[in-house]
């Protein structure tokens, strides 16, 4: 995820830009860039936040222009990696937001064809091939050589010899008009240019926009106009960063479909996963924190249940006292920071003990991924809410993609499991967005169950196990209700004792082998009177006879059933936070990432 703002107009340009940049900064911050056409274009870029390149810009002169905040999803984030590109010619930069996945194959060939590269990103090879299809036209030019790309992309370029004109394009990233009067403006969202105008109009999936300052044109990428009637925006700016949600995270919630959906891209065909090498691999040893720490949980039983390889998981604040193994599993470490001091021990500590390790993190350039052999990244954009939700989700879709790479590699996947298992992985962004669908039910159900209660109790067995400790974790956290997990079978060792009437429990109970005992404990529960709250699947007739109330998820082959049910869970714990008025995004004595140990 990354902010783009473009402005074409009679003004200044610079100004309107930082201005507009600075209110994307929540979409990402590791590097920031300007290009303004002038007398000529002029291009100024810094690794670090947007204040650092202000400090730095010379009062650079134009009325047209775009500029850049970066989250960097290809290329370490660095000044030569940052936002605009420029072609060999030096006249025309390129600001993206997005992956283009066939940018390797695209470099390689126009580098045959003379071009020279100076960064690591995908976004370089679109510019060159604007570049060599332009003849004059740049609005043309991108027009061929969006043909060419295949990924998610919103972009905004211009040409220093077509002053007055900035050319956008959009597909699967956002991008939005806003309209004034004799000055028009781009942006990935509407905090962007809401101090100068309240008009605004969507770009849909493969569409271009030019502006000039007299007008908006949108088009097809066939080049036929399309009719766009602008809306009036009426939100406050404050809620127009978080994007019309009441907290960064609801907002962060309802991405998880785009989060599946970045997270797989140019993934799944072949995959391909940031060049891990399952060769040699006999079995995996997952270490995280926090909620990190019920993805590797999570990742257990996938790992085994589809790849067939013994995998345990571990808190890594416990990892190192683990002494006495004489085997070297490779070590994963899940941060979504990449910055949790417990969790870069672990890492520490598995090289100390001869193991490889692989990361998987969100944060492209963070300290996990310098202390490991290599790193996978999770494709959530940028976090704020100090509750993990959308960012959990691309991990378990991570763990999903090294399940099927490792059993690929290992064998124990013939082809048609393997084909029938990534499309039920491509068809997620759809499971989680039926759950999305439901959100007032789900309102309705924490204020029945969530409004009044002092303890709660989560239960669920194999993968949906990690999951309810996960949603127990996400109710504490932010709603302060005590809640506990556990194994479902564990709870006639000792907690049945605790349950009564005014005691919820939630249970999750997929349709995976484990169902029937599933049935059995939740039949336990409501014995001793509490109420249960089941989590089920579309059109199981059994399961509302034995529970209070059912939250239905889709209908899918239950190892997946982990990621529909988490987004439940997650619109659970929110709702119930924001009925009982909780500082939802900075909740009491917790930070974003945990540096100490
Ligand atoms: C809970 C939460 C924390 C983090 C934990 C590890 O919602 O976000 O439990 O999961 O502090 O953080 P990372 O994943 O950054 O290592």
């Amino acid at each position: 995820m990354c902010g783009i703002v473009g402005y074409a107009g009679r003004r200044d340009a610079l100004p309107i830009l930082l201005d507009g940049l600075k209110r994307l900064e929540y979409r990402g911050y590791d590097s920031a860039g300007v290009a303004i056409v002038g007398s000529a274009l002029q291009v100024m870029k810094d690794k670090g936040f947007i204040a650092n390149l202000e400090a730095q810009l010379p009062p650079l002169k134009g009325s047209t222009g775009f500029a850049h905040t970066r989250w960097a999803t290809h290329g370490a984030p660095s000044k030569v990696n940052a936002h605009p590109h420029v072609d060999c010619t030096g006249k025309i930069a390129l600001a993206h937001n997005g992956i283009i996945e066939n940018y390797a194959s695209l470099r390689e060939k126009l580098q045959a064809r003379g071009h020279t590269f100076v960064s690591q990103t995908d976004t370089e090879s679109l510019v060159h091939l604007i570049e060599s299809y332009y003849d004059g036209d740049l609005e043309a030019a991108t027009r061929k050589a969006l043909g060419d790309v295949r990924g998610s992309y919103a972009i905004l370029a211009v040409h220093a010899d077509e002053p007055g004109k900035v050319i956008g394009a959009r597909n699967e990233s956002p991008l939005v008009v806003g309209i004034g009067p004799d000055e028009n403006f781009l942006a990935s969202d509407v905090p962007a240019l809401l101090r100068y105008t309240d008009r605004v109009a969507y770009v849909m999936d493969r569409e271009m926009v030019v502006i000039t300052p007299k007008g908006v044109t949108i088009k097809d990428l066939e080049g036929h106009v399309v009719q766009r009637e602008p809306q009036r925006i009426t939100w406050s700016l404050e809620d127009a960063e978080k994007g019309g949600f009441e907290h960064f995270m609801l907002k962060e919630i309802h991405e998880a479909p785009q989060a599946i959906h970045e997270t797989l891209l140019g993934r799944l065909a072949n995959l391909e996963v940031d060049g891990f090498l399952s060769e040699g691999v006999t079995s995996v040893k997952l270490v995280a924190c926090g909620t990190s720490y019920h993805a590797a949980l999570v990742g257990k039983y996938v790992i085994e249940e589809i790849a067939r390889i013994p995998a345990s998981a571990e808190l890594a604040s416990e990892y190192r006292y683990s002494q006495g193994a004489t085997e070297r599993p490779l070590v994963l470490l899940l941060s979504q920071s990449g910055e949790t001091a417990d969790t870069l021990g672990a890492a520490r500590e598995a090289h100390r003990r001869g193991c490889k390790t692989l990361a998987i993190c969100n944060v492209i350039g963070s300290s996990l991924s310098r202390e490991v052999d290599k790193t996978i990244y999770t494709r959530a954009g940028i976090e704020i809410g100090v509750a993990a939700t959308k960012t959990f989700i691309a991990q378990l879709v991570v763990l999903y993609l090294i399940a099927l790479k490792l059993g690929q590699d290992r064998g124990t996947l013939g082809y048609d499991e393997l084909d029938r298992l990534k499309d039920q992985l491509r068809s997620l962004p759809r499971a989680a967005q039926y759950v999305l669908n439901k959100a007032d039910e789900i309102r309705s159900l924490a204020q029945k169950y969530g409004a009044e209660a002092k303890d709660m109790f989560y239960i669920g067995r194999h993968a949906n196990y990690p999951v309810a400790m996960e949603g127990a974790l996400k109710i504490k956290e932010i709603s302060y209700i005590h809640a506990e997990a556990y194994a479902a079978g564990e709870l006639k060792h000792g907690p049945l004792a605790l349950l009564t009437p005014s005691t919820p429990v939630i249970a999750v109970v997929a349709q995976d082998p484990t169902y029937e005992k599933m049935r059995s404990n939740v039949g336990e529960v409501s014995a001793r009177g509490s109420p249960v709250l089941a989590i089920g699947t579309e059109g199981d007739k059994e399961l509302p006879k034995f529970v209070d109330d059912v939250f239905e998820i889709p209908s899918l082959p239950w190892i997946f059933s982990p990621v529909p049910v988490s987004v439940a869970l997650q619109l659970f714990a929110y709702e119930a936070a924001r009925i009982r008025n909780c500082p939802i995004d900075k909740p009491r004595n917790l930070a974003k990432s945990v540096t100490v140990e």
